[in-house]
Parts: structure tokens; C-alpha cells; sequence
């Protein structure tokens, strides 16, 4: 493995330069103005894939946007390795909030990362991630030390729900054909404690509408007397949790299987520095569900968020009015065995139960994603682990995650083959957020990872 890590050593700025370039490419797939980026970042993807010595590299289209493949079946007998990533990336807004521009890459040393870290949209997620494999790959291309079958799968849709991938995976089965897909989009838990991702958290994502007079009203004229759809969506959103912060969704909780004990005890050994997460992020306490630690209360719990409220009168001033309607996107985080088709309908019934005469609810679901857990047991998670200790020079930690990548729980579904999310972000590398970032340290740590990951698999595999 020495040409390898060499070869990655001597290519260091090179490898840089080039994530660079793409983190230019504004993919954002949720605004349908940025399709014409979409489509130059598949076409980056492309043209670097066939670059670095991948064979049957394309573009293939979609409904929606093409998925970027490409494959090196050096040896039938050699197990394949299946990478998973996304180019595309979420919108950048709000604006202002950045320090530079979202597209336009710089380098900048923060507390936590001193070496210098990437600063744009884009940079740790998912493309700073996908794109360390295929630095891996071109090094151990160059060096001949490679150990197994490669194939990639970089879809363009994931921060939207990654719709047209599940038909993509359904369709091409026998392509897809693979003994572990490995997948760069999630955290470590810092630079000192490697960890490695053993589950996600699931979604259901809803829309609701409250409905009250058939336009908007003058308030000192109708106010006292008519129900303002305002008041009442206030009065509904806080009756969704109980005071014990659990949410109060009657059977909300049915099909949540406990963490067992140990699992929950190996939560407790984690260093959790509860003042510097609640400095980083600006608050002075944290808020939640009762009987559960922070680190318990987002992974291994389920959560219900309001994301965004509109109604009424927003603009500056003062403005003396009773709303016709007001709406909310609210999202539930479910963890394992709770299905979001099943929590959608709970969602909507209690919902609707609530309110008062005087209004009419509207309830959508907007998406949903099944939670995933991934063993600890499998020769994937020993690979993983002993190529992070390789690197690190420290065991891994199992740690589950309490963000969602639905597709995971597809894969096996459809695939019938299990995932390792071994990522290599922070969770305080403000992903979604603005200025989210990338360490240096954290890219390159990754690109010399995965070709332990390969080799290691291999001789377990063999
Ligand atoms: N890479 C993230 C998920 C993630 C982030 C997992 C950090 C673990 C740690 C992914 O791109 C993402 O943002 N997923 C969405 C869900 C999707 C359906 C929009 C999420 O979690 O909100
Ligand atoms: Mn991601
Ligand atoms: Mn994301």
C-alpha cells in the first residue's frame, strides 16, 4: 500500500485543485434554474471518472437527473465495491449569511480546523466525499494496488428525495450488481474519535394549510370573533409535543424497538462536551425529550420539527390584519421499525382531530424515507473499521446518525445488499447550513482510508 499512500502524498495539491473546480458547479437540485449546472457537474463527473481509467462511464438520463456510472471489473473473482454518492447539492440561501461566496471555493483555517479547511456549497456534502474515492481509486489505479471490483453510482437528485434514483436501482439490478456499496456522506464524530455510521434516521416530511376566512381580514373590524388561522396553526403546532418534550402524537411511538442497554452505555463512553456544541451553534441550553442525552437525542430518537411558517402580514412595519390561512412544513426524524407512510397517516389524523369548527385543514405528505441500520458485525464494518484505525490510529466508534439517506434502506430492499457509511465530515462542518465546509485534514484522511477499506474487504472476502 506505500505506492499508494505515496502517490496520494505527492498528488496532495493536485487532488485539491480539482475538487475545486467542481465545487464551482452551482448543482442545486432543488431550483429547476440550475438544471443547466446539474448536468455540467454530471458532465464534470464524466469526464474525471474516464480520466483516472474507469471503464463504461456515463451519464445515463433519468426522469429527473442522470446518474453519473462508471466500473473497473479488473478480476471476476474479486469482490465489487459499489460507491454511492451525490453531486448535487442544497441551494446556498440565505445569501448574505455567507462569508464568501457558496461557489466560489476558498481555504480558510478554523478553530477546529487549523489545517485549512474548504469553504463552499457543496464542500463536505456530499461532493468533497464522493469525490475522495475517485482520488482513491486513480491512486491505486496508477499503482496497480488494487483488490477489488469498482463500480460508482453519483446520482444528482438526493437533497430532493433522489425519485428518480429509486427507479434507476429498480431497472438496472444486473448493473448494480455488487457485495458491498460504500457510501462518503455522513460524520465522524470528531478528528480524535473516528466513528462510523451504524444507522440513519428515516423521514416524513408534511405540509400543512390552515384555512379560515376567504380573505384576509381586518383585524380590529372581524378580530375577536372569527378564528385566525394564524392562532390556530400556533395552537395546533404546540400541542404536537407533550411537556416531557416526546411527541404527542397518539401511537406515535408503537413501533419504536429501544436501543438495547449496551448500545446506549457505549453512547454514555463518547466524550460529549455539552457547553462547546451548545457555543458552537449560539444557544444557552439544549431542549428535548426528557430522560435522553443530547447524543441520544439525535440518533437514536425519533424527532418532529417545525422547518419553515408563513402566514399573514410578514413585511416591514405594521400592518393590521386577520389571515385568510396559514401553513407550516413540519418533518418527523423516525428511527428503526417506524414506517413515515404509517406516521403520516397518525400525523394527519391528529392533526385534523384538533382543530376548531371555525377552519379547514389541509395535510400533505411530501416525502418520506425509511431509517436504516447497518450491522456491526459484517466483514464491510470490520474493513471499514480496521482502515480507520489504519489511518487514525484509533478504533472506531459505531455511532448512529440522526440525519436521513432513504436510499440506503432501498438498496437492500431492491439490491438485497447491505451499505457502510463511512464518511469523514463533522457534523459542525455547517452542511445545509452557510459556509459549510470541508477540512483538509478530513479529505485527506478520507482518500487514504478508502484504499484500506478495499484491501482489507478483500482478504475478509477471499
Ligand atoms: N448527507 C446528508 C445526510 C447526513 C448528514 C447524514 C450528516 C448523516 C450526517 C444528506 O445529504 C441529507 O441531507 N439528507 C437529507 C434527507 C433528504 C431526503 C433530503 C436530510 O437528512 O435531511
Ligand atoms: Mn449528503
Ligand atoms: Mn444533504
Amino acid at each position: 500500500m506505500e505506492k499508494t499512500i505515496n502517490y496520494i502524498n505527492d498528488n496532495r495539491e493536485r487532488f485539491l485543485e480539482e475538487l475545486l473546480e467542481f465545487l464551482k458547479i452551482p448543482s442545486i437540485s432543488a431550483n429547476p434554474g440550475n438544471k443547466k449546472d446539474i448536468i455540467s457537474a454530471a458532465e464534470y463527473l464524466v469526464k474525471r471518472l474516464q480520466e483516472v481509467g474507469l471503464e463504461n462511464v456515463e451519464a445515463i438520463s433519468t426522469e429527473g437527473n442522470p446518474v453519473v456510472y462508471g466500473e473497473k471489473i479488473t478480476n471476476d473473482s474479486w469482490p465489487t465495491v459499489l460507491v454511492y454518492g451525490h453531486y448535487d447539492v442544497q441551494p446556498p440561501d440565505p445569501l448574505e449569511l455567507w462569508d464568501s461566496p457558496p461557489f466560489e471555493p476558498v481555504i480558510k483555517k478554523t478553530e477546529i480546523h487549523p489545517e485549512g479547511a474548504i469553504f463552499a456549497r457543496g464542500a463536505c456534502d456530499d461532493k468533497g466525499q464522493l469525490y475522495m474515492h475517485v482520488k482513491a481509486f486513480e491512486a491505486m489505479q496508477a499503482t496497480g494496488e488494487q483488490f477489488c471490483n469498482w463500480k460508482f453510482m453519483i446520482e444528482g437528485e438526493e437533497e430532493v428525495g433522489s425519485v428518480s434514483l429509486a427507479e434507476f436501482v429498480t431497472k438496472n439490478k444486473e448493473k448494480l450488481s455488487a457485495d458491498v456499496i460504500l457510501i462518503s456522506d455522513t460524520s465522524i464524530f470528531s478528528k480524535e474519535i473516528p466513528t462510523i455510521t451504524a444507522g440513519l434516521r428515516g423521514l416524513a416530511y408534511m405540509e400543512v394549510c390552515v384555512k379560515g376566512p376567504n380573505r384576509d381580514l381586518h383585524s380590529g373590524v372581524y378580530g375577536g370573533a372569527v378564528a385566525n388561522p394564524a392562532n390556530v396553526l400556533a395552537l395546533l403546532i404546540s400541542k404536537l409535543h407533550s411537556s416531557d418534550g416526546s411527541i404527542a402524537i397518539p401511537g406515535f411511538y408503537d413501533d419504536v424497538i429501544e436501543v438495547p442497554e449496551e448500545e446506549r452505555e457505549a453512547l454514555k463512553q463518547i466524550p460529549f462536551d455539552k457547553s462547546a456544541y451548545m457555543d458552537q451553534i449560539g444557544i444557552k441550553d439544549s431542549m428535548g425529550e426528557s430522560g435522553y442525552s443530547i447524543l441520544e437525542q439525535t440518533s437514536i430518537r425519533p424527532t418532529l420539527d417545525v422547518n419553515g411558517m408563513w402566514s399573514g402580514y410578514t413585511g416591514e412595519g405594521a400592518k393590521t390584519v386577520l389571515p385568510s390561512e396559514a401553513s407550516a412544513k413540519i418533518s418527523m426524524r423516525l428511527v428503526p421499525n417506524q414506517r413515515p407512510e404509517k406516521i403520516e397517516k397518525l400525523f394527519t389524523s391528529f392533526f385534523r382531530s384538533m382543530a376548531p369548527k371555525g377552519v379547514t385543514i389541509e395535510v400533505k405528505a411530501l416525502h418520506g424515507g425509511l431509517p436504516a441500520v447497518t450491522p456491526t458485525d459484517t466483514a464491510e464494518y470490520k474493513a471499514a473499521s480496521d482502515a480507520m484505525e489504519q489511518v487514525f490510529g484509533k478504533k472506531p466508534i459505531p455511532l448512529r446518525s440522526g440525519g436521513s439517506i432513504p436510499i440506503v434502506a432501498l438498496f437492500e430492499e431492491v439490491l438485497g445488499i447491505k451499505t457502510v457509511l463511512m464518511g469523514f465530515g463533522l457534523d459542525s462542518d455547517a452542511l445545509h447550513s452557510p459556509n459549510e465546509h470541508f477540512g483538509l485534514f478530513n479529505y485527506y484522511q478520507g482518500i487514504n482510508t478508502i484504499p484500506y477499506f478495499h484491501k482489507y474487504y478483500s482478504e475478509l472476502k477471499m
